[in-house]
């Protein structure tokens, strides 16, 4: 069969898990290509990749959770595909990356939109991954392990769908908690938004943010700047940045996140396959 694996992963850690999909799918005798809507062309312009998932068998869609919502890049190219119009032929999973607090109702959401595209999901998984400060340890053996399983749990039903009147319990946010403060706590993280700020002395316009910010919003105007309407947040030139010019506030960023730990608690398992 023919696998399309379209991912978004500012930070590496949903590209790992991808590139672990990738290889076990290959394994098993199946194609894989990989589309990562972070880069080049990808970025602004959908028509392509559009193009390329019709010649798709099943197609996986990889992104991390980003207030507890897949991340923004993802959620856009599915507004594209709603736009297009197409009738889709293939069968899609999703798997998000997550910091082990709670992925809230991105399942559910992307499963009640793709249902309403007529696009048959056959499974999902959620991996939890470190925050993009602490990003080495990732993956351990028992991820690499996990999501082996995830898709040998697809292969065992014959990649069957997932009949549409299950999906919103197999989906539902597993703490009740998530169901009642997803509202609030979705606002207050999307307002708590910690800046990031390219250091004018530092900085020395080598141009590889510009190139990489999964969203284009930096662009070298004397030194490398960012706009603030385009930024989603997601961190990624400051992990690719080896000058450090590219500062972000990471003491507040890991009190944010010890505050939603305690608010939301930490989801058990951390890994979960849904099916
Ligand atoms: C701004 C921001 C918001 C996040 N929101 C959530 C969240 O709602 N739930 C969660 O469990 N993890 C959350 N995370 C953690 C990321 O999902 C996690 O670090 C993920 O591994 C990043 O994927 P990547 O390495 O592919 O970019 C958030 C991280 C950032 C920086």
């Amino acid at each position: 069969m023919n696998f399309k694996l379209i991912y978004i992963s500012p930070n590496g850690t949903t590209e790992k898990t991808t590139q672990i999909l990738k290889n076990v799918i290959e394994k098993d005798g199946h194609t894989v290509e990989l589309i990562n809507l972070g880069a080049g062309k990808n970025r602004e312009d959908f028509g392509q990749i559009l193009e390329i998932i019709d010649e798709a068998d099943i197609v996986g869609f990889g992104a991390p959770a980003y207030h507890m919502d897949m991340l923004e890049p993802m959620k856009r190219f599915f507004q594209a595909m709603q736009t297009a119009g197409r009738v889709y032929q293939f069968g899609a999973f999703l798997y998000l990356n997550y910091g082990g607090i709670t992925s809230g109702k991105a399942f559910s959401n992307t499963a009640l939109l793709f249902a309403s595209m007529d696009i048959p999901l056959i499974g999902a998984m959620k991996v939890m991954a470190p925050h993009f400060h602490h990003l080495d340890s990732f993956p351990t053996q028992t991820t690499e392990a996990f999501i082996q399983e995830f898709y040998e749990a697809l292969q065992a039903k014959d990649f069957a769908l997932i009949l549409n009147d299950r999906l919103k319990a197999l989906f539902s946010p597993r703490k009740k908690r998530v169901n009642l403060i997803y509202p609030l706590v979705h606002i207050i993280g999307k307002k708590r938004e910690l800046p990031i700020t390219i250091k004018p002395d530092i900085c020395k316009n080598c141009g590889k943010c510009v190139k990489e910010c999964p969203v284009a919003a930096i662009s070298i105007k004397c030194v490398a700047t960012i706009d603030l309407e385009k930024c989603i947040h997601c961190y990624h030139c400051s992990v690719i940045c080896k000058l450090g010019a590219v500062e972000v506030p990471v003491e507040k960023l890991d009190k944010m996140i010890q505050l939603n730990k305690c608010i939301i608690g930490m989801e058990n398992p951390p890994n979960e396959i849904y099916r």
